[in-house]
């Protein structure tokens, strides 16, 4: 598993971030589904800082002022000496890998089960990647970011969408993303869809159990704010976004001190 001389690990990694280069994330039912209609280049006429001006609905990219992503620096964030209160329930289930163009997403079919944040369920929808990261810890940029979009079915809930994001350094062994390059290197046609089977999310590994949390926005348009943001704090190393400001807002880590493991009976 850690051996990182693996040649197919490697393949596997530099396969991710040739088809993540140029890949803007989009999924979820309110992020925008054609691509076209917004890029990356600062210069263009549909680039980030126009963003909020190709339409009415996109306005927050603008005037929003809890945009994402954003950097997490340790002179900023407010650490927390406890566990957040995260809980994950995933099971393995039936998902479709989907090329649209230049971003590839994951998406399970079934019900591939929840995270819990606070006492409010999640339920795991999809997962896309951004290459280099979006979000950056300390200044810091990584190689990869991979998005898992949750979302709450439950009607009183008022953040419905909770995105855990997980940062990936070149060469990090990880056997999800070898596993899955070989589907995506068959697939070839652009915005085909085709199924992968039983996906695990828990093979999604996971470093610790510090993170930073925050509210803050879909990172595509219509940059919807309301978003609840974890990023894992471990695993931490430009078709993203420019960083937002913060504008005052609170991002606190979640850092549990080391304690003796106490067991029961
Ligand atoms: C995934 O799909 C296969 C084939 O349709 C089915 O047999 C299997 O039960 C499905 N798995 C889950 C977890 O739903
Ligand atoms: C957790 O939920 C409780 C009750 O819903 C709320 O008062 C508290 O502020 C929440 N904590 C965080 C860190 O969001
Ligand atoms: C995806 O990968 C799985 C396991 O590696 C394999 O069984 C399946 O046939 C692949 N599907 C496609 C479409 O390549």
């Amino acid at each position: 598993m850690n051996n990182q001389s693996n040649p197919i690990f490697i393949s596997g990694c530099v396969l991710f971030l040739l088809l993540f280069l140029h890949a803007p994330s989009s999924i979820t039912a309110q992020e925008t589904e054609d691509e076209r209609e917004f890029d990356y280049d600062e210069r263009s006429k549909k680039g980030p800082p126009r963003w909020g001006e190709l339409k009415k609905e996109w306005e927050a990219c603008n005037s929003g002022e809890m945009q994402s992503p954003i950097d997490m620096s340790n002179d900023k964030v407010e650490i927390i000496s406890k566990s957040g209160a995260l809980t994950r329930n995933y099971k393995p289930s039936n998902a479709t890998l989907k090329n649209r163009g230049h971003d590839i997403s994951l998406k399970w079919v079934g019900d591939a089960g929840s995270i819990q944040i606070n006492g409010t369920d999640y339920m795991l929808r999809q997962c896309h990647w951004h290459s280099p990261s979006e979000h950056h810890i300390n200044g810091q940029r990584y190689a990869l970011e991979l998005h898992m979009v949750h979302e709450s079915p439950d009607l009183n809930v008022k953040n419905k969408i909770a995105v855990v994001g997980l940062l990936y350094k070149i060469g990090e062994a990880d056997v999800f993303l070898s596993k899955l390059s070989r589907n995506i290197s068959s697939l070839k046609n652009s915005l085909e869809e085709s199924n992968v089977g039983e996906i695990d999310p828990t093979d999604i590994k996971m470093g610790g159990r510090s993170y930073y949390k925050y509210m803050g926005s879909l990172t595509v348009p219509p940059c919807t704010e309301g978003v609840l943001w974890i990023i894992n704090e471990e695993y931490a190393e430009s078709n993203a976004r420019p960083l937002q400001a913060l504008n005052g807002r609170e991002v606190y880590l979640y850092r549990p001190r080391l304690r003796p493991r106490v067991t029961k009976n």
